[in-house]
């Protein structure tokens, strides 16, 4: 690992120059100098307002107006070489172009995040459960069981008027830590934390995180972390809207006021810079706000009690960016800059650092995501020809099946990174690699996590083959097909190939508008609207999954397919005899579980407008309440 000299906030001009001159060492792309003071950083604030920064870290400018160190490592593939990229100026933003450069043409990687405070503590791609101690701890898909680092190149933005790069935690198991920072606050000390982060990308899985944590990658139980979690997730129950939220992953929970839920008037917290603040005085207070990353100032969206159970905090001195305590590894997210200060800082600091980071010049973050797909699909084993059966909660999977019926079909999650999560429709349970893969699968899980995720492969006779995420072992048909399936394979053979098909099942869908579900009424002479409270056969359609992926939908009241009428432009309305374009639809996973409609013909999601009272009509750029739906299985 390259190391670099790094000059402290409080030197001298004169050591810091000569620190320079004698410690600069043969690093790629940066060289240490101190120019003129520039303006006050969001660490000079909090300094400022007696909560000094312990740990500081931006891929985008200097936290403190003296700063002139590197701000990340990156690496590229090509040749492994690293490079160090810093500041166009002392105490400024980024110089990014180096790094364009040096990543023409292969990939690059984001390796390290340097702490400009003077505790140097810096953030290497997270150990996972590779470090000693930290074997209670999730492993990460890199080597032995470490993180693995953000592509360096892959979220663009600019920052006053300058190209920078954010941290896009996008990928499963990535995650960067520390885990002997010092100087931070520890145990019930008050702490405060802030992120610039974005909803251009979360997720509701556990846990996209920015703060202190354990100091061996493992849940040590209530109160040992004390991080910022960013994201949809409502593990209490009870959440307002759909989200995503500022909360405090306080451990076992990430909490969004001390019962769990957010408050009802905030049903999310949106924008492609968005300021997520948490601070804690570890025993009767924790506060969360969050704000516009370009304009305007904070919104206090908790201020209380710790939730029962967490006082005191017992916090340990670990810091880190994407992933849960535990290095949860599912969460994703967006990191510009963010710290971690000692002391409780003032709502008067706060608002300060958040006028400085809208004057910062942040824009252009423009990088989208598509979001996962759904289908419903059966898996035939190679293994023995026969179709995998999960039937029942207790019961394992086995290829026993000659035919398709409700235990043989599942609901495939297709997430953006190439892993899958299925839900078996015989118990509506998530498929599980039980005891991380020790034992057989069994679909008996009421969320997925990593035991449940599962990468899928294609392999070149058009079969897919299924890696277990967690212990990263190929799922077999064992025992040619006579055993339950179990993820502990290293190669694909036979017994680890699958034929995946689309199935077609009878559904329902909920509308999130009005709770109610969708009619095809009039006998399907008339356009689809939410009005109905029970399900009877016009409210019922076949899903059908088509080969380009899309779905189309067959109504049960007329046996017609439905369409996005006049290319989108009328409501859908059952009454048409085949499949075109305006009858294929994307099926979109949403965070919460929910489905969303996107009609094909014109990219535009299924709304229910008017709070459910008026047609659905492929109408919405965005998805809100009223493109939601419940998928119910029949
Ligand atoms: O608190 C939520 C998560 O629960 C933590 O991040 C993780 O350590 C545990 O799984």
């Amino acid at each position: 690992m390259l190391a670099l000299p790094r000059l402290r906030r409080r030197t001298g001009l004169l050591v810091a120059f000569l620190l320079a001159v004698a410690l600069a060492l043969p690093v790629f792309g940066t060289t240490v100098t101190r120019a003129a003071a520039a303006s006050p950083g969001p660490c000079d604030i909090y300094a400022s307002g007696g909560t000094p920064c312990e740990a500081a870290y931006s891929t985008t400018r200097a936290m403190f107006a003296s700063y002139n160190g590197p701000l990340y490592q990156i690496q590229r593939a090509s040749d492994s070489a690293a490079l160090n990229i810093g500041l166009a100026s002392a105490g400024g933003l980024v110089d990014s172009a180096p790094q364009v450069s040096f990543c023409a043409g292969t990939t690059c990687t984001l390796v390290q995040l340097y702490d400009q405070t003077p505790n140097a503590n810096n953030m290497p791609i997270s150990p996972g459960s590779s470090c000693s101690g930290c074997a209670n701890g999730l492993s990460g898909p890199g080597p032995n069981g470490s993180d693995i680092g953000a592509d360096a190149m892959a979220l663009p933005i600019t920052v006053g008027g300058r190209p920078a790069y954010g941290v896009l935690v996008d990928t499963i198991g990535t995650g960067y830590r520390n885990n002997a920072v010092k100087n931070v606050p520890i145990g019930s000390q008050p702490e405060g934390i802030y992120m610039l982060t974005s909803s251009n990308l979360t997720s509701g899985s556990c846990c996209f995180d920015f703060g202190s944590a354990e100091t061996d990658d493992s849940d040590d139980g209530n109160s040992t972390m004390n991080a910022i979690y960013y994201g949809s997730a409502c593990w209490t129950g009870g959440c307002t809207g759909s989200g995503p939220w500022v909360g405090g992953d306080l451990e076992n929970g990430m909490y969004f006021s001390a019962a769990g839920p957010n408050p009802s008037n905030i049903p999310s917290e949106t924008g492609s810079f968005v300021t997520a603040w948490e601070k804690n005085n570890g025993t009767t207070n924790f506060t969360l706000k969050y704000g516009n990353g370009q304009s305007g100032g904070l919104t206090q969206a908790y201020s209380g009690a710790l939730p029962d159970g967490y006082n005191p905090m017992k916090v340990q001195p670990s810091v880190e960016l994407g992933t849960g305590g535990d290095n949860s590894p599912e969460g994703t997210g967006e990191f510009f800059e963010g710290a971690v200060t000692k002391g409780f800082p003032t709502d008067a600091t706060e608002n300060s650092v958040q006028a400085n980071i809208t004057s910062a010049g942040y824009t252009n973050n423009t990088t989208t995501f598509p979001p996962p797909t759904e289908s419903v699909v059966s898996l035939k084993a190679h293994a023995n020809g026969k179709y995998v059966d999960a039937a029942n909660s207790s019961t394992s999977l086995v290829a026993d099946a000659t035919s398709v019926g409700r235990n043989e079909t599942f609901d495939m999650v297709a997430n953006t990174n190439g892993t899958v999560n299925l839900k078996a429709l015989s118990d509506n349970d998530w498929v599980t690699a039980e005891s991380n893969g020790n034992a057989p699968l069994i679909a008996n899980r009421g969320a997925p996590g990593p035991w449940e995720t599962f990468s899928l492969l294609h392999n070149p006779d058009g079969s897919v083959s299924l890696r277990a995420y967690n212990n990263q072992h190929i799922v077999t048909a064992e025992n040619a097909g006579a055993s339950a399936l179990i993820a502990n394979r290293t190669a694909i053979g036979p017994w680890e190939e699958f034929d995946l098909a689309p199935v077609t099942v009878p559904v329902s869908f909920r509308a999130h508008a009005n709770n109610t579900y969708v009619s095809a009424e009039n006998t399907g002479a008339s356009a689809l609207i939410a009005d109905r409270t029970a399900i009877g056969s016009w409210e019922t359609f076949d899903l059908i999954g088509n080969t380009d992926g899309s779905v189309s939908l067959k109504a049960h009241a007329d046996g017609d397919y439905v369409t996005a009428d006049n290319a989108g432009a009328a409501p859908l309305i059952a009454n048409r005899t085949a499949i075109g374009p305006w009858e294929k639809f994307t099926l979109v996973g949403n965070t919460d579980g929910s489905v969303s409609l996107l009609a094909r013909v014109n990219n535009h999601d299924v709304s229910a407008p008017d709070g459910g009272t008026s047609p659905l009509i492929a109408s919405a750029t965005s998805i809100t309440s009223a493109e939601k739906y419940d998928l119910v299985f029949d």
